[in-house]
Formats: C-alpha cells, structure tokens, sequence
C-alpha cells in the first residue's frame, strides 16, 4: 500500500477491518477492488453503507467525515489493484 493511502486508510481506521488479502471484519481491499467501484459510488458506500452487497459480513458502520479526495484516492489505488 503507497504511504498516501497508508496515511488515509490509518486515519479512518480502514485497516483494522480491511487488509489486503484477507478477510478480517470486512472484505480484503483486493476482495472489494473487484467491485470498481468509482470514486463518487465508493464515497455514498462509505458514508451510507450497503451491508446487503455483503450478505455474509456484519454492517459497517457509516463513516462520515473521509472527504471526496481522500475517497478518490483511495479508490483509485484500489481500481489498479488487478
Ligand atoms: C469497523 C470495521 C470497518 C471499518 C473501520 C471500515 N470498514 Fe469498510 N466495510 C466493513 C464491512 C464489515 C463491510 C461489508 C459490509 C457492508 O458493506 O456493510 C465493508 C464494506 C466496505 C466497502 C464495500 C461497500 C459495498 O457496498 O460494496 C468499501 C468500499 C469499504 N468498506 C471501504 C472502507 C474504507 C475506505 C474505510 C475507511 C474510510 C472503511 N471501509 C472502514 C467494515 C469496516
């Protein structure tokens, strides 16, 4: 994971239930990086979860305050991930 992501993914505690090739709480990042999703649909997941694209794993919790660039760049590291 490139440092600018780290520092993101660290602040809002993304980490602790995602990593990059396991499943932990949530699915693994390449788990997700398989939806490519788009900045703008990852940003309204993050904040208004859908727990029913992930039948088998608890609800996340919204998160509110990750802000538009912070999402984008995250997303985009995850669309080159495969
Ligand atoms: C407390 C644990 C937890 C934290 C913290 C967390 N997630 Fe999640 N995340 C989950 C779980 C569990 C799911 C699957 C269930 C769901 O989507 O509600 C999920 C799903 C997702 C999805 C898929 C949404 C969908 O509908 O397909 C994305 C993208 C995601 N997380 C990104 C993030 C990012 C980025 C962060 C940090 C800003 C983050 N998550 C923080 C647990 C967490």
């Amino acid at each position: 994971m490139p440092p600018e992501i780290k520092k993101i993914t660290d602040k809002y505690a993304c980490n602790s239930c995602h990593v990059l090739n396991k499943r932990v709480v949530g699915p693994s990042w390449k788990d997700l990086s398989q939806k490519k999703y788009s900045a703008k649909k990852m940003l309204k997941l993050i904040r208004e979860p859908q727990p029913g694209n992930w039948p088998d794993y608890p609800p996340m919790a919204p998160i509110q305050t990750i802000s538009s660039a912070e999402v984008k760049l995250v997303a985009d590291w995850l669309n080159g991930l495969n």
